[in-house]
């Protein structure tokens, strides 16, 4: 330990994220701890300022100075920061004895495998460490413990997820957490456990979101986790977004007497799903089971585009291919979803793009050796060698550097990148993608023009908010495997004008189209009732209208 003890502690990054502002410390502390007698964790507890909340909060419920130290407990790893809060507590009038100072998976460490019924109360915000930062002895620790509790911890895992399980094994019977969280935990894959061995250790989870970003000076979206071993009201979950900070202590109020927690789902589902109302949530249940719909991925395989290594030296605009001598020499190329206005990647768009002068060609030289390249394809890769082009860390490990594998075009594309809605494209040509937008290849390829179509509907686009994940940006982002999850409204018998949908989606008439389509596929063949059609509707907007409008600014003060 004493390599990290005298690592640079002033490094925000080493030691993984920032203090808690004074109005999120003050709430959490408020929140988690109820009575004089409440015993409290910090475990990671930085400068202490969330423990002097929880201190003050003691003090205001009437505990006694001398007993506070015996029942606040503070631990964190680096010596200088727990110096700072030693100082703090003394100016409380709090002995030292309640900041230990070291790692937290080894505080305690002959009770982790009890039941670890200690505090009353855990307060925190974790370090955000990813597996190669998170040093290795005390990951070897954390990794233990997380095991202990049933769960498979990864190299995907962060920091934040041990603090948070070890901290959760810490609570008494009647216990509450209370932490900040990135919001990462309601949606990513590596936190899929976590999620739901939080259903089951709690018995009620509060989570709360702003939309604005809370922490000064970084652009890590975080949320609130309150979660009670013993639910005060009711079981279940709720999600709640608020402005900023300045809208806690109202919300505070409203908390205390809150009821109607939605039921969880105890699967490793996203949390994104509890921004909806029960009844909402309810119809996105019952659709995913619906007899007649189908996974996207039975329908074909998706795949990332391109991977070239370099794109400006592989993807070019329609001078430069002429310029350099390399026509014939190129593929079409998509890189950029406003590159497809359309439903289909016609012939015209592919010109309309080459006279626009976007980056709409990919290099595709043949994977043989330089002397049998023409003159103008020498010396283009030449330049390229010249630029380091070849001693990138993709390029130099393939033979020769500068032909790119897997070209090939797709059936369709499909937007990994989301703004407004999910959609996908047909490609009846020869043309291909780079890794921002994915390639999808059918198994009845057949069927293309009819899936292209019965993508855009508003059960399936509600089902891409769910599924796929946003960032501070506002931008939805699909993986390839939760695109292929995605429930699909596809009937071969379905009547969809299909270039009537082309021309309306080109108008960006989005509404129009939504219109026809969730009329033929939800009500006609999935048998929704309008109500519901239009339930899936709202679902979509409110998803998509909520994540739009999260602003990459910093709180009100
Ligand atoms: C995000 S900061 C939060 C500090 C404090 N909890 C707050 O909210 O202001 C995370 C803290 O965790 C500490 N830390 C990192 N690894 C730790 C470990 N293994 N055990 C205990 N503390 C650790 C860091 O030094 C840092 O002070």
């Amino acid at each position: 330990m004493t390599d990290v003890l005298t690592a640079d502690p002033n490094n925000q990054k080493l030691r993984g994220g920032y203090y808690t502002p004074l109005s999120i410390a003050q709430f959490l502390a408020r929140w988690a701890i109820r009575t004089a007698d409440d015993t409290v964790l910090e475990p990671s507890c930085g400068d202490g300022m969330l423990l002097e909340e929880a201190v003050r909060r003691l003090t205001a419920l009437g505990t006694p100075p001398e007993s506070i130290g015996h029942q606040a407990q503070g631990v964190e790893l680096y010596d200088s920061e727990a110096r700072l809060a030693c100082t703090r507590m003394q100016r409380l009038g709090i002995p030292d004895g309640c900041i230990a100072t070291q790692d937290f998976f080894s505080f305690n460490e002959s009770e982790w495998g009890l039941v670890s019924q200690r505090f009353d109360a855990v307060v925190g915000n974790p370090p955000f460490l990813r597996y190669h930062a998170f040093p290795e002895d005390q990951r070897t620790r954390a990794f233990r413990i997380m095991q202990t509790a049933g769960l498979r911890p990864s190299k995907l895992t962060n920091s934040w997820v041990a603090f948070l399980v070890a901290a959760a094994l810490c609570l008494t019977e009647r216990g509450r957490l209370a932490m900040v969280i990135p919001a990462e935990l309601l949606q990513v894959k590596y936190a899929e456990q976590t999620r739901a061995f939080l259903a089951r250790h709690f018995g009620a989870i509060t989570i709360i979101t702003f939309r604005r970003l809370v922490f000064d000076g970084i652009q890590q979206e975080v949320v609130l986790l309150l979660a009670e071993k013993q639910p005060a009201v009711e079981s279940g979950i709720d999600v709640v977004e608020l402005e900023d900070t300045l809208d806690l202590a109202d919300y505070e109020v409203r908390l205390r007497a809150r009821r109607h927690l939605k039921s969880i789902d105890h699967a490793e589902e996203k949390w994104t799903q509890y921004y909806l109302d029960e009844n909402e949530i309810d119809l996105l249940r019952a659709a995913k089971s619906h007899p007649r719909v189908t996974r996207f991925g039975e329908l074909g395989c998706v795949d990332v585009g391109v991977v070239t290594g370099r794109n400006n030296f592989f993807v070019l605009p329609e001078q430069q291919v002429r310029a350099k001598g390399l026509i014939g020499h190129t593929l079409p190329l998509v890189g950029r979803t406003a590159q497809l206005p359309g439903l289909v990647y016609t012939d015209e768009d592919w010109q309309a793009n080459r006279e626009a002068g976007v980056l709409c060609h990919l290099l595709n030289l043949p994977p043989t050796s330089f002397d049998l390249l023409p003159a103008s394809l020498q010396e283009y890769v030449q330049a390229g060698e010249l630029a380091d082009v070849h001693q990138g860390f993709k390029c130099s490990h393939r033979k020769p550097w500068y032909a790119v594998p897997t070209v090939w075009s797709p059936d369709a594309f499909l937007f990994r990148q989301i703004h407004e809605y999910p959609k996908l494209v047909q490609n009846p040509g020869q043309a291909t993608s780079t890794d921002t937008i994915h390639r999808v290849r059918f198994h009845q390829s057949h069927q293309t023009p009819q899936i292209v179509g019965a993508f855009l509907n508003s059960l399936t686009f509600a089902f891409a908010e769910v599924m796929g994940r946003s960032y501070g940006g506002g931008v939805l982002e699909l993986e390839p495997n939760e695109a292929e999850q995605i429930p699909i409204p596809f009937f071969e018998q379905a009547h969809l004008p299909f270039d009537e949908l082309d021309t309306l989606e080109r108008a960006r008439r989005v509404d129009t189209l939504l219109d026809i389509n969730d009329a033929e596929l939800l009500g006609n063949h999935m048998g929704f009732d309008a109500s519901d059609v239009r339930l899936f509707r709202t679902i979509w907007r409110k998803l998509s209208g909520r994540r739009m409008g999260r602003k990459a600014k910093s709180s009100r003060k």
